[in-house]
């Protein structure tokens, strides 16, 4: 990881490279049992290339995580942080500053106008889990946008939408 971090900074500059980690997220049978450890031997590495343009971290449930208030302590730079927080929550953590710069993954997929509604205070549409990791437009592109006319309509629920 360390050498493609190097080789992508010598083309341009560690400013114009982002690296993005996922510390303890288990998939498959990749499972990390050395976090601690780990990280803190990454974090020093990349602290020790230069202003990198930003870190990014994406957690199951960032709320929860002891890594993410360790690394963000230990990281020299900016962080985008992720995880399954409302809108409120990653706003609070900016204004904080325990996060400089956010994203959504799910919440996208299953609100295609995502920042409309979070502007207007609109309720959001649930992702489906049985179609969000499957290959295939259904779950993707099937989500409604917001219309004030018809809230109901607006808004699914995953069962709604497998069935
Ligand atoms: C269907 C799906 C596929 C994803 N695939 C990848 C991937 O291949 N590589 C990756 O780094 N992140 C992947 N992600 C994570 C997103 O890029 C993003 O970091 C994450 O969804 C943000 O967290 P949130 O969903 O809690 O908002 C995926 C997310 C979803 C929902």
């Amino acid at each position: 990881m360390l050498e493609v971090v190097d080789a992508v900074c010598a083309v341009r500059g560690p400013e114009f490279v982002a690296i993005k980690l996922t510390p303890g997220f288990t998939i498959g049978e990749i499972e990390e049992a050395d976090i601690d450890e780990k990280y803190s031997y990454i974090i020093k590495e990349l602290n020790a290339r230069g202003d990198l343009l930003f870190l990014h971290l994406w957690f199951n449930d960032l709320k929860q995580s002891e890594i993410y208030r360790k690394i963000r302590n230990d990281f020299k730079g900016k962080i985008l942080a992720e995880g399954s927080l409302t809108a409120d929550e990653y706003a609070t953590g900016i204004e904080a500053g325990t996060m400089d710069l956010i994203g959504f993954g799910r919440m996208f997929i299953s609100n295609p106008d995502l920042p409309l509604r979070l502007a207007q205070d609109a309720p959001l549409s649930q992702p489906d889990y049985e179609t969000i990791y499957t290959p295939g437009s259904k779950g993707y592109t099937d989500y409604p946008s917001w219309d004030p006319t018809d809230p109901e309509g607006s808004v699914v629920n995953p069962t709604e939408l497998t069935n």
